[in-house]
């Protein structure tokens, strides 16, 4: 596990952006699993400069978004589908043929979480995860007690989660449930990146990094994972007992 702590927001955000850039250098059609949230913001905006200033090409890539609520269609303004067009995809020179986010609307979401976990399956599983993570430690939207063998499912939201993520929807409300990938599938990923940034998520990162690997943290399964790198920013690192900065 590699933790590293960086001066403040923007650094992390060019530190995530490098990494991402350095796997499609060396590996032009790998496979990303990436997520939502005001965390990654920055990373994106980096990753459509990279593309602009030195022609970093996404073309080759497959990109797999990590959740999205179920019930939204995909061109409401809250979904995710929306934010990854708005933010990245439609930023960059990424295929549209080889950009998959779960679709929230699906008449049969059990159907959908199989397909999409097929089609990850298809693409040669994932090369890099790119995760953000909740206040509760959460992952992509396994909250926590998520059985760490799940897979792609259909899954309730923590009223928590629902009452932060309340502020992107009109009508001030979050919908009770979601698609997310699972914890099993991020955990086969080969390589992992957490973001985290600001003293709101300082207590999650602690019990992610330091504390026991319990259903009860998800996150905390990543200690485990044989190749991850913890990025964070000083505010987010601020509970840890000992870092790099
Ligand atoms: C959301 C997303 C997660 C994200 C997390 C943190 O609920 N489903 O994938 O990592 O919350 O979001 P933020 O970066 O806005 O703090």
């Amino acid at each position: 596990m590699d933790v590293r702590v960086l001066p403040d927001y923007e650094a992390m955000s060019d530190a995530a952006a490098e990494i991402v850039a350095q796997k499609l250098r060396a590996q032009p059609d790998a496979v990303f699993l990436i997520p939502t949230g005001t965390t990654p913001l920055g990373m994106y905006r980096r990753l459509v400069e990279l593309q602009e200033r030195e022609g970093l090409s996404f073309s080759n890539a497959t990109f797999f978004n990590l959740d999205e609520y179920l019930g939204l269609a995909s061109d409401h303004p809250a979904s995710y589908h929306v934010y990854m067009k708005t933010n990245f995809y439609d930023l960059v020179n990424a295929d549209p043929a080889k950009v998959h986010v779960p679709e929230g609307a699906a008449p049969d979401p059990e159907a959908e979480c199989q397909r999409y976990e097929a089609a990850m399956r298809e693409a040669g599983g994932v090369d890099l995860c790119v995760l953000g993570i909740g206040r509760n430690g959460h992952i992509g939207f396994n909250e926590p007690g998520a059985p760490f063998d799940s897979r792609t499912r259909v899954v309730r939201l923590a009223e928590s989660t629902r009452l932060v993520n309340a502020a992107d929807f009109e009508e001030k409300c979050a919908p009770e449930r979601a698609i997310t990938v699972g914890m099993q599938t991020i955990f086969e990923c080969r390589q992992a990146l957490l973001l985290a940034s600001g003293s709101n998520k300082a207590r999650a990162v602690k019990a992610a990094t330091e504390g026991t690997v319990t259903e009860e943290v998800p996150a905390s399964i990543l200690s485990q994972h044989p190749d991850v790198t913890f990025l964070l920013d000083r505010d987010a690192a601020l509970l840890l007992d000992e870092t790099d900065v």
